[in-house]
């Protein structure tokens, strides 16, 4: 971050968003799990439900959520992707699914969250995914999605990892559904726009809760040095202005294989698990693993 931008922004960002791809085509998803019978007394421990976050948006959250899941399971974890995208979810369209439940089906009332969790066999988690295409949950009241994030972590007790995917934005629904998380990663790019958004949402999120687990993933990076050292940009802003010292979860390499499967609608740990974006997710998983 230039020295100008390393003053603590001010703005809540909200940036135009395009689709990453564009039908949809059938895929392996199938209902999950039935009904839970009671809410049990909820108790997460940490990096169980992780939130993906970023500020700006077209950051790679969804690219990274969807690997992240997947490296998960692949290390037998039983996971968890939620698309809690509320404006433009696109897990589903990521992927390639046609899911027969949303989250428009349990805002009306007419799923349990659980119910609409599908099995994606392919990746070898579970997904609810949001409404894609068929309208907009960005306009839900707070108390609603307190009760949907309430539920999530409720959810979250039948699963090892639980990954929720975020819209961009610093907004309050971005904040309210990032509070059920007890682990938020957040994304950014070198560039200076996602490094001040990155900034923005840290910033607020460590205002409203101070003992947050807070992570940085540097995403789409030219190399892992560069990585680092936008890593230290926005670690010394937090460290100066915030008092607080996020540590870095992982860095992602730019890789022209990300797109490509993106185009796909296949996970890049099926499609190309060597490639070097999808090493560098599953070094992230590790360590978000390790004791
Ligand atoms: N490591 C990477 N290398 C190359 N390209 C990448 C990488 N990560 C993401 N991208 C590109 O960035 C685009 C946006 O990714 P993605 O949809 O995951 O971002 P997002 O943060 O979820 O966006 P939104 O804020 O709109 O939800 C992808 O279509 C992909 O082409
Ligand atoms: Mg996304």
């Amino acid at each position: 971050m230039s020295s100008d931008t390393t003053a603590p922004p001010s703005r809540a960002t909200t940036l135009a968003r395009a689709r990453a791809a564009g039908g949809t085509k059938p895929g392996a998803a199938t209902p999950a799990s039935p009904r839970l019978p009671s809410r049990p007394a909820v108790g997460t421990k940490r990096g169980k439900l992780i939130a993906v976050a970023s500020g700006k948006g077209g950051v790679g959250k969804t690219f990274f959520s969807i690997t992240l899941s997947q490296a998960l399971a692949l290390r037998k974890q039983k996971t968890l992707l939620f698309d809690g995208d509320l404006g433009l979810a696109n897990i589903d369209i990521q992927l390639g699914l046609m899911p027969q439940y949303d989250l428009g089906s349990v805002i009306t009332g007419k799923l349990s969250l659980n119910q609409a969790a599908m099995k994606y066999d392919t990746g070898g988690f579970d997904v609810i995914a949001g409404r894609s295409g068929s309208g907009s949950l960005a306009n839900i009241p707070l108390s609603r999605l307190q009760i949907m994030g309430e539920d999530l972590a409720l959810l979250a007790t039948r699963y090892d990892r639980v990954v929720l995917d975020l819209g961009a934005g610093v907004e309050k629904s971005v904040r309210q559904l990032a509070k059920a998380a007890d682990t938020i990663l957040v994304v950014t790019s070198d560039e200076p726009t996602s490094l001040t958004d990155a900034y923005a949402f840290i910033k607020i999120t460590a205002l409203e809760r101070p003992n947050t687990d807070i992570r940085i993933v540097v995403n789409a990076s030219n190399s892992t040095r560069e990585g680092e050292r936008t890593y230290q940009t926005l670690h010394k802003a937090c460290n100066g202005f915030l008092k607080i010292s996020p540590p870095l979860a992982g860095i992602i390499r730019r890789d022209a294989r990300v797109r490509e499967c993106i185009r796909n609608q296949m996970p890049i740990l099926t499609r190309s698990p060597s490639s070097e974006a999808a090493m560098d997710v599953e070094a992230i998983a590790d360590r978000l693993l390790a004791p």
